[in-house]
């Protein structure tokens, strides 16, 4: 691995915007990591019961795109399908806590898997309804290599909250890797394009994520 990559960029400047350099990881398939029931059996069922009393969505952040056309963050996308940490914690501070407690376990995971320190951001939570998809993309970066509206999503988790849905499976092209999401399931990867993800379209019921942003702080 090139080494240069692991510092971080303490210059950023419009031709060099990366504190850590898209690449910094590498592009190995080990870099993904998915762990099973991550999240404990009776925390899965509190949480579980209480994404089905959500009734508020956060539609605030709106779309941004780069001047000659490519979108960095599309809100339609989203529309009626994020809850926010303000909105977790006004509506069950307890869980909102059990949330973050397994973000702290994730951080944790990542220092030890990624050799460096990372920061973790609040938790919000994903509603996926049937023919909700996502194509392939980066977390930090658009497929040209550009940064998104997230340039430091340095690495970043998914903690599935069920399984009872069909389609909604995780892909990684580039990596020829295919996952059937399992309750309490975590799984982890870099935020460039080294790898790119996509979610194939649910097919019934409803599909719930938690996704997690962290951000590299130190390099071992
Ligand atoms: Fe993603």
């Amino acid at each position: 691995m090139n080494q240069d990559l692991r510092k971080l960029n303490k210059n950023i400047t419009d031709e060099n915007p990366w504190e850590v350099f898209p690449g910094a990881f590498g592009n190995s398939k080990n870099n993904i990591k998915i762990v099973e029931n991550f999240l404990e059996p009776e925390d899965l069922k509190k949480i579980q019961n209480f994404v089905k009393t959500i009734n508020k969505w956060d539609n605030e952040k709106k779309s941004e795109d780069y001047s000659d056309g490519p979108s960095k963050y599309s809100a339609p996308l989203w529309h009626n399908r994020l809850c926010s940490h303000e909105m977790i914690k006004e509506m069950d501070a307890e869980i909102y806590n059990l949330i973050d407690l397994y973000l702290t376990k994730m951080e944790d995971s990542m220092n030890k898997n990624y050799n460096c320190k990372v920061k973790k951001r609040p938790p919000s939570i994903v509603c996926w309804r049937p023919g909700d998809f996502q194509v392939c993309h980066a977390d930090k970066q658009i497929l040209d290599g550009r940064p998104n509206a997230f340039p430091d999503y340095d690495l970043n988790s998914l903690f599935y909250i069920n399984d009872d849905y069909h389609g909604g499976e995780l892909f990684y092209p580039q990596h020829y890797l295919k996952i059937k999401p399992r309750a309490g399931m975590a799984v982890s990867h870099p935020g460039d394009i080294n790898y790119l993800h996509g979610v194939t379209p649910v097919l019934s019921n409803i599909r719930w994520v938690i996704p997690a942003f962290f951000s590299v702080i130190e390099f071992n």
